[in-house]
């Protein structure tokens, strides 16, 4: 599918699912605004891309939880490029002390995550939002997970200093619902809103996690960031042009 001359902005586009999708992206000649609370990380990989498939590619910092952040985002994307297609969030704040067991999770703890990952999903997705309406169209594409709908198998954990964090349950599941909410709210507008639920993605977890997880699966078991840009292309594509406050759920078949 051509992305030639869409203009996509990815928060958290730094991390590790984030700067798979710029590269992407930016193979297929979008115009990708990698954009993150982590500059150094940001600049650097903006030198990578700069020139891939002729494609314009630069970072601009944000940080998700401060709505003057998100705007200025904003409004450095129109002043350059006069539209903006779409915004993907996989942005991933961590608050206080974030995952540990839940015997050790506090109330300021697991509010400092919902805080900060809530909050920033809910912003970036109105300020965008707001803005798409006022050009006539949009596209958001958030970054949920399995953990949002299924509950956790602790026993993969077993053995590891691994969990599945409470506050991520929380905030995966409510990411899920927002996108159904502003779907709705924002429907008479022309913008969509919909949410990828990734199962787990290989980063040199343990063995014994690896092993057990894998067995749930289909055939690949744990994904690679590659493995997401399928459906990130096509929600972006108009072949979605009428999918919208969907969760589209790639997990190689652990959650059935
Ligand atoms: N890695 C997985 O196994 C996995 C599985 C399912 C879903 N997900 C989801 O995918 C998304 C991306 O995850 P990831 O593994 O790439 O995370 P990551 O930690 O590797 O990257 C997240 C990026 O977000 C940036 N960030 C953090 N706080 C920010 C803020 N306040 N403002 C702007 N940027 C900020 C970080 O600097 C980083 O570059 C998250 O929503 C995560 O929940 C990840």
């Amino acid at each position: 599918m051509d992305m030639k001359d869409k203009v996509v902005v990815v928060t958290g586009g730094a991390g590790f699912i984030g700067r798979d999708i710029c590269q992407q992206l930016a193979a297929a000649g979008a115009v990708v605004i990698i954009a993150d609370i982590n500059e150094d990380s940001g600049r650097q990989l903006a030198d990578t891309l700069k020139g891939v498939s002729g494609s314009l590619t630069e970072f601009l910092p944000v940080d998700i939880s401060s709505a003057k952040s998100v705007n200025v985002l904003i409004q450095q994307t129109l002043e350059k490029y006069s539209k903006i297609d779409a915004v993907i969030n996989a942005a991933y704040p961590r608050g206080a002390n974030y995952g540990h067991k839940l015997d050790d999770v506090t109330y300021l703890d697991f509010c400092s995550s919902i805080d900060l990952h809530i909050g920033g999903y809910f912003l970036v997705m109105k300020e965008f939002c707001l803005a798409f309406r006022q050009q006539g169209f949009g596209n958001v594409i958030n970054f949920s997970s399995i953990y949002g709908f299924h509950a956790p198998d602790f026993n993969v954990y077993e053995g590891t200093p691994m969990t599945m964090p409470v506050e991520y349950a929380a905030i995966k599941s409510a990411i899920i619902q927002l996108s159904r909410y502003f779907a709705k709210y924002f429907k008479k507008d022309s913008i969509r809103i919909n949410c990828i639920s990734p199962g787990g993605i290989l980063d040199a977890q343990p063995d014994s996690f690896l092993d057990k997880y894998n067995a749930k699966c289909m055939h690949k078991g744990m994904l690679d960031p590659v493995d997401l840009y399928g459906t990130v292309r096509f929600l972006l594509s108009d072949g979605a042009i009428h999918i919208t406050g969907q969760n589209l759920v790639i997990d190689d078949g652990f959650t059935l």
